[in-house]
């Protein structure tokens, strides 16, 4: 038996970081993982190789669309879908081996397996239980799937198989048309699949400020995506290597099918805190299956916290990585702390789409007092050079101060641009402070300042 400061069990993003944290701050620390790589979902199924496939097909994008308009003539190249599998799985084993290395760098144990709680104070991997003073829950989150819908990861995929597929499909059916969907969905329709995106909503991706949303679903379907929204998917079911997907229209519950070769499951991910034993430990959880924490992510349980995906908020791994962080500086008796309010979010289509705070929706609920500054990205030199003119910046502000409230981004490196604002945001800046700022010439960047602009005396270039 060993014993530590601190055990965290799941090595992802929030758990990993936490353990650095831990390490750096001075307690003895230990990470238990049952994957054979570390990294967790986002740098083994998620994030990471998505972001492979994403970035190898919109390079395919470019060739076939762009680079003869700027002499670049040739013939446009063709896809090798085993060797970019191969280069999708390069990219994960550099970054999980990364994960890897600065845990032996940090000195923090890797406890190999997957661990159970029998008691406060104790984590069991195996046959062996292993002491802590504290132990810190960031064991993620799974797929969600529908009922009548079977996933086998072949016809009927997660995400997790959307990211090696045996072949491009002809035609792919995806359910939910949430993050998951729209950028595996973007990456298939690329490689040249008919794609279907099949929404319950009204409109796609929830939660986004409405004009962004509208814009995001125009834009994707000018690329070739086919929409059917106000659908509920019924079941799905395979014969013969192929799938059909039932679906019921809200407006008039009239039944439809969708024939596909591949059906990727996008509904959403839950918890995952199986075998861990929570209930016999008397751990309490949300109503929707969460660990229920604290402002500080301690549980019902004294000496065990939970952060990330397993607890409340947007299932992200950088919100995961700064509730680690934050989670560790508590327990090394320092003053954790997580803005909720400035956490962006990104969907690395092309083009993204990024945001941060309030929507314009929510403050209308909310009865704010608001003005909006926007700017297109036509207006932005280098975008235009570019052929990525499409898209905006929209920045929120409160009427009478300034103080910014929220910003919605389509458009170039959207997911970069925010973070000028999320800075701004935490130093509680006007947009007058971001339009005072001076920005490079020629940059994307300038379109967030323009936007910053309109909000008081106007854009330059719009
Ligand atoms: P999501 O919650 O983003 O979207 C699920 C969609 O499925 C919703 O639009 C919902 O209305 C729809 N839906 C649910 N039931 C349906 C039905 N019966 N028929 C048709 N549509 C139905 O979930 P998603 O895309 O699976 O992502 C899971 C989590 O992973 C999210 O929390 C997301 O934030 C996170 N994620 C984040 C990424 C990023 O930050 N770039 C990338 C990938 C995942």
């Amino acid at each position: 038996m060993s014993s530590y400061d601190v055990i965290i069990i799941g090595s992802g993003p929030g758990g990993y970081v936490c353990a650095i944290r831990c390490a750096q701050l001075g307690l003895k620390t230990a990470i238990v993982e049952g994957r054979e790589t570390l990294g967790g979902t986002c740098l083994n199924v998620g994030c990471i190789p998505s972001k492979a496939l994403l970035h190898s097909s919109h390079m395919l994008h470019e060739a076939e669309h762009n680079f003869a308009k700027m002499g670049l003539k040739g013939k446009t190249p063709s896809v090798d879908w085993k060797e970019m599998l191969a280069y999708k799985d390069d990219v994960i084993a550099t970054n999980t081996k990364g994960v890897e290395f600065l845990m032996k760098k940090n000195k923090i144990d890797w406890i190999k397996g997957w661990a159970s709680i029998p008691a406060a104070g104790q984590v069991k991997v195996g046959d062996d239980i292993h002491e802590a003073k504290n132990i810190v829950i960031a064991s993620g989150s799974e797929v969600s799937t529908l009922p009548g819908v079977e996933i086998d990861e072949k016809i009927v995929v997660s995400s997790t198989g959307a990211l090696e597929l045996g072949k491009i499909p002809n035609k792919m059916v995806v359910i939910g048309a949430g993050v998951i969907g729209l950028e595996l969905g973007s990456v298939y329709k690329r490689l040249g699949a008919e794609v279907k995106v099949i929404e319950f909503l009204d409109a796609i991706t929830p939660g986004m400020d409405a004009e962004v949303a509208k814009t995001f679903q125009r834009t994707l379907k000018k690329q070739g995506l086919e929409f059917q929204l106000g659908a509920a998917v019924q079941s799905v079911e395979v014969k013969n290597n192929k799938a059909k997907v039932t679906y019921k229209l809200r407006k008039d519950d009239s039944e439809h099918v969708e024939d596909a070769d591949v059906v990727l499951v996008a509904t959403g991910r839950k918890p995952f805190t199986d075998g861990l034993g929570l209930a016999e430990l008397g751990v309490e959880l949300e109503p929707r299956g969460q660990i229920k924490t604290d402002a500080h992510w301690a549980t019902s349980v004294k000496g065990i916290y939970a952060i990330g995906d397993a607890i409340t908020g947007p299932m992200l791994a950088h919100k995961a990585e700064d509730e680690g962080m934050g989670v560790a500086e508590v327990l090394a008796g320092q003053k954790g702390h997580v803005n909720y309010k400035v956490i962006p979010g990104v969907i690395y289509t092309h083009p993204e789409v990024a945001n941060v705070g309030a929507t314009e929706e929510q403050l209308k609920e909310d009865g704010h007092s608001y003005k909006v500054g926007k700017f297109s990205f036509m207006g932005n030199g280098r975008a235009k050079a570019n052929f990525a003119g499409d898209g905006f910046v929209k920045i929120l502000a409160d009427k009478d101060t300034d103080r910014i409230l929220g910003a919605h981004i389509i458009g170039p490196m959207a997911g970069d641009l925010i973070h000028e604002i999320c800075v701004a945001m935490e130093f509680g800046a006007a947009a007058e402070d971001l339009a005072r700022t001076c920005h490079a010439h020629p940059t994307y960047s300038e379109a967030v300042r323009e936007a910053a602009l309109a909000c008081g005396d106007g854009a330059i270039h719009s």
